[in-house]
């Protein structure tokens, strides 16, 4: 059978042969490598969309290239701490979620330690589970706290309990590992840094998505229940991990106006320049 095929190929030498194979195998993997050209898998491409902002119903444009230093120096100014009470309760998407965790992603970290850790709370069920979970932590250490510390949390559970389910979106409860590697323990300072850094990346990454909006929750009213190794072990965190509160974020109700002031940055500065 071989050898018709070779004489119809008019092959006589094992040299001719081998040349014909050689040929057949190398433009067999021309022809796939050029097939293939610029081609990325499923999951690289979803990445890519993520990264470039692309396919998220709440970004206008598909540019990537860097903003300039007036649009830059306008978004960072437009930021503004926007309160539940100001938000309509529309769910945003995940992949808007997705791009904020991503742009909190690239907070800078000394040792590349990346302590930052997110939560993610969404739908009103969940931010209950997540209240309810606070004021069952307060009545059940109601001896570690103040009589009037406790009234205080009462008053403000109760203004959380109507508002976060109704209008949040969603809640990215911040957490930061105390030693995310286990070669390299920072100073604490320099950790909470690093996630500060990361929750304003989010922050600013959320004001350029138009009619979004957040502010960061340190969670003061209940700071106890904050503090405590039950809520850490509750988010999944160690006792030697902290937790900073929430980053709490929607759709702007239509019609809202924000402002912010201030002081000018020249009282802050001090200049040791020139000869
Ligand atoms: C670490 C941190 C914690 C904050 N915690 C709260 C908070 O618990 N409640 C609140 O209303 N605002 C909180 N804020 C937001 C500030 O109130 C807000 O940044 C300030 O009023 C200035 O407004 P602007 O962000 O719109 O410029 C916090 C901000 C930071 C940086």
């Amino acid at each position: 059978m071989l050898k018709e095929i070779l004489q119809t190929l008019q092959i006589e030498t094992e040299a001719e042969a081998l040349n014909l194979i050689l040929t057949f195998i190398l433009s067999g993997l021309i022809g796939y490598v050029w097939s293939h050209r610029g081609q990325v898998t499923g999951t690289e491409k979803e990445k890519e969309k993520v990264e470039d902002g692309e396919g998220l119903s709440e970004l206008q444009d598909g540019d990537v290239s860097l903003p300039g230093s007036e649009s830059l120096l306008k978004l960072i100014k437009d930021r503004r701490s926007i309160m539940p009470k100001d938000l309509t309760g529309e769910i945003l998407s995940d992949e808007t979620i997705e791009y904020l965790l991503e742009a909190g992603n690239w907070a800078p970290t000394h040792h590349k330690t990346q302590p930052w850790r997110y939560i993610v709370i969404s739908g009103p069920n969940n931010i209950l589970d997540y209240l309810d979970f606070i004021e069952k932590w307060y009545s059940d250490n109601r001896e570690l706290v103040s009589e009037d510390e406790f009234q205080k949390f009462q008053d403000k559970y109760s203004s959380m309990r109507e508002t976060l389910p109704a209008n949040v979106s969603h809640m990215l409860v911040i957490g930061m590992k105390r030693q995310a590697l286990t070669d390299k323990l920072l100073p604490e300072w320099e950790e909470i840094a690093a996630t500060s850094c990361s929750v304003q990346n989010i922050h600013l990454a959320l004001t350029a998505l138009p009619g979004c909006g957040g502010f960061w929750s340190s969670h003061t009213w209940c700071k106890h229940a904050r503090d405590s190794n039950q809520f850490k072990e509750y988010l999944g965190l160690e006792s030697e991990d902290r937790v900073f509160g929430a980053f709490i974020l929607g759709r702007i109700r239509d019609g809202a106006k924000f402002k912010s002031t201030r002081a000018d940055w020249r009282n802050k500065v001090v200049w040791r320049t020139g000869s």
